[in-house]
């Protein structure tokens, strides 16, 4: 039978083809609508639907703004709890309004009278120390599935700024300090986040290391030592993840503005890496029309953070004026539709009060929070603590009931409340939110020991306690946020109270919950330190778990802790004490040298190396070999738990250029590693794939991966410093494209 289009419409108002209504109403837009029709290319869609909009229209999507009360000003689309950004959208051509929320371990709320009560992963630097992208997959699935519940479809997650400056004060909210490790955590996140077809950002593209001076600073760093650093994380993880947008930061980059910077966004960005999604504003990050547009910027998201609606009105007649061509216009709003499609917001839009199961997230956020913990000293094996302990003392840290969080627009507030009140600065980035999970009640349920508190306050009343106690615990907190770059030093004369409380009791465990490294000079007095970074919504639990043996102790540092500030490549941080609106330059002379690249060209010994991490058991590593295959390194080993307990193990493999014709910025790079559990007796083969980019020098001149030949060598290490067994390899000279083709 051929029916006309009106009988067509008839039969199916009439329900005669059958089907859903669903199947219908998608037919019937595919007809009218023919960019809904799911069969298509993202690609494609994007142009159908591109065709039909007005220049007002691609403008609502390219234009939009913070919708909260920003200096007096009220700017709230009606009928919804708003958050970070909001546009228009195009309704009547199925393109839904844009609700963005921040941001990488969960779904954030701008403080004020209106918080959303939400889970809160580990903080960033904390799932990178699991060293377990199939975790961070599900944490990102997990914190992506409650912002579509809570009507969001865009989470501006993904911050992976490589830790050049441990002061920086969003050092929290990234993922440590090397490329191929920040590129796989923060890849599977994105992926997890997608997986609930919203988009995730990746952000901030790039280099903005520190927040002293963040919107002045002028980072001056060349494309081979970035190609190599700090873009290669980008890199890698917009490969694993295509993310829909990228967010670009509020620094300039070798003298223009991250968000108008033709070298960044057009450049690396869209022509090297081809990236096809839409580069979005950080919020006040905008700062021209006709340069932003044409060198790149697609969106501008955080007006009035900016000083002006640069891609309204002034964007509409600079494409009347031919400033903009219509072609750069139309692209700028295809890349934005192209995502949308793409991850599915507009096949699957989202709506508010969607059901969140809170009792299973937790269990996601635990399962983060135990693997990110790191033990980095252990002596006469005080951890895990003995079963048979009659007393312990917990001072410090509001240990009695909760955990830190890092403050700033990725502010996560908890389910249940804060667990501390009036604590931190009233405006942002505060205040200072503990989550209300208690690490002395849950160390409580693992022990039969008489569990006390101290709070700290009083040093005389806490060494004490720890005096009368078998074991002390101290919990020692630094908080970070956005807008401040805290001291390595503990503040509020918390390095006193370590001192106090071991000079009392010998058997003194620190728990530090610190948004990075922090210096140590207790060190030697006290038995044991456990990082615990920023642990989350259930952190107090995956403490208690990990501090009572309950699970190994499997977290692995991200990040090297420095021994002094002088082993670090700047002594004090750029700008500090500068007047505000002061134009400075931070001039990156370690290059591509960063972290553990940066102690080893130098030879410095720091407190704590990248990738160390103890563990309750013991995993030997042998048969290790490498070899080239089809032009690819591949590393085999075989790791064996000869110890009595289950172990989460993180083998490493560093690649050491042993070679004269080898030119890298440092004498060795991490190429590989892999999450393994073990039951006592078990032995695992491991098979590592290494991406040649590891391998290779990149050559600014012909936009080339190059890999000398010559004879390198293969490293099986326990952390950047502790390498178990060392084998020979010879690479071929070969090239491969900028995309690492
Ligand atoms: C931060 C971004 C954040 C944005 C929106 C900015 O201050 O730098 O990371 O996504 O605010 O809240």
């Amino acid at each position: 039978m051929r029916l006309s289009l009106n009988l067509f419409a008839v039969a199916i108002s009439l329900g005669l083809l059958g089907g859903t209504s669903a199947v219908r109403s998608q037919t019937l837009a595919a007809t009218s609508q023919p960019w809904m029709d799911r069969s298509l290319a993202a690609e494609q869609r994007a142009a159908l639907v591109l065709k039909e909009m007005t220049v007002d229209e691609k403008i609502h999507l390219l234009s939009g703004y913070f919708p909260n009360d920003f200096n007096g000003i009220k700017r709230q689309p009606a009928g919804r709890l708003q958050a970070a950004g909001y546009f228009k959208g195009v309704p009547r051509l199925g393109i839904p309004e844009l609700h963005e929320t921040d941001a990488g371990v969960g779904v954030a709320s701008q403080g004020g009278p209106h918080v959303r009560e939400r889970t809160s992963l580990p903080s960033g630097i904390a799932t990178a120390a699991t060293w377990n992208p199939a975790l961070a997959y599900q944490g990102g699935a997990m914190i992506g599935a409650e912002a579509r519940a809570s009507g969001f479809n865009v989470l501006l997650a993904g911050g992976i700024n490589l830790m050049r400056e441990p002061r920086n004060g969003r050092n929290f909210e990234y993922a440590g300090e090397d490329p191929w490790l920040a590129g796989q955590i923060v890849g599977a996140q994105i992926r997890g986040i997608q997986s609930n077809h919203i988009v995730s950002t990746i952000k901030h593209f790039a280099a903005n290391d520190q927040e002293t001076g963040r919107n002045h600073l002028d980072v001056k760093l060349g494309d081979q030592a970035a190609r190599t650093s700090d873009l290669l994380a980008f890199q890698f993880a917009i490969e694993d993840a295509s993310p829909g947008s990228v967010m670009c930061a509020y620094n300039r980059y070798n003298g223009d503005y991250s968000c108008e910077n033709d070298y960044l966004l057009n450049q690396v960005l869209k022509q090297d890496w081809g990236y096809r999604g839409w580069v979005m504003s950080d919020w006040g990050a905008v700062h021209s029309t006709i340069p932003a547009a044409n060198r790149g910027l697609d969106q501008q998201s955080g007006w009035p953070f900016d000083h002006s609606q640069y891609f309204a009105g002034a964007l509409k007649e600079a494409v009347e004026n031919g400033h903009v061509s219509q072609a750069r216009f139309d692209d700028m709003v295809k890349r934005i539709l192209w995502a949308l499609f793409d991850k599915g917001v507009i096949d699957h839009p989202v709506a508010e009060g969607g059901a969140i199961d809170f009792a299973a997230h937790a269990k996601v956020t635990q399962a983060d929070a135990e693997e990110a913990i790191v033990l980095l000293k252990n002596e006469n094996k005080l951890l895990p603590l003995a079963p048979g302990l009659k007393s312990i003392a917990i001072i410090g840290s509001h240990a009695d009931v909760g955990v830190l969080s890092g403050g700033g627009s990725s502010q996560v507030y908890p389910v249940g409340g804060m667990a501390v009140t009036g604590l931190g600065p009233k405006g942002f980035p505060g205040p200072q939110v503990y989550f209300p999970s208690s690490p002395l009640k849950a160390i409580a349920t693992y022990s039969k020991a008489q569990v006390r508190y101290a709070d700290g306050n009083d040093i005389v009343a806490a060494a004490q306690l720890a005096a009368s106690s078998e074991v002390a615990i101290v919990f020692a907190n630094q908080w970070a946020a956005e807008g401040i770059d805290p001291s390595l030093m503990l503040a509020d004369g918390q390095d006193k109270l370590i001192a106090a409380v071991a000079k009392a009791n010998p058997n003194t465990v620190v728990v530090l919950e610190t948004g990075g490294p922090v210096l140590m000079p207790w060190l030697n007095q006290v038995s044991a330190v456990v990082e615990a970074w920023y642990s989350g919504t259930a952190g107090g639990e995956a403490i208690a778990r990990v501090l009572s043996g309950e699970v190994d102790v499997s977290g692995r540092l991200p990040v090297s802790f420095p021994a002094s500030l002088d082993q670090l490549p700047r002594l004090r941080i750029d700008g500090e004490g500068m007047p505000p609106n002061t134009r400075f330059a931070v001039h990156y002379d370690e290059g591509a040298a960063i972290g553990y690249k940066w102690y080893d060209l130098k030879n410095h010994k720091p407190l704590f190396a990248f990738g160390h991490g103890l563990s309750y058991g013991s995993v030997a590593y042998s048969a290790l070999a490498a070899r080239v295959v089809n032009g690819r390194l591949t590393v085999t080993f075989t790791l064996t738990n000869d110890g009595q307990r289950i172990v989460k193990d993180v083998p490493q493999v560093y690649l050491s250029a042993a070679n004269a014709n080898v030119h890298w910025e440092a004498p060795k790079r991490l190429v590989g590693f892999e999450k393994v559990e073990l039951k006592p007796g078990e032995s695992h083969a491991v098979t590592l794939n290494v991406d040649p980019r590891l391998l290779a020098v990149f050559d600014t001149a012909d936009k080339r991966w190059k890999i000398a030949a010559g004879e390198y060598r293969v490293e099986l290490a326990k952390s950047a410093t502790d390498i178990r067994h060392k084998v020979a390899v010879r690479l071929p000279e070969s090239s491969i494209d900028v995309r690492g083709k």
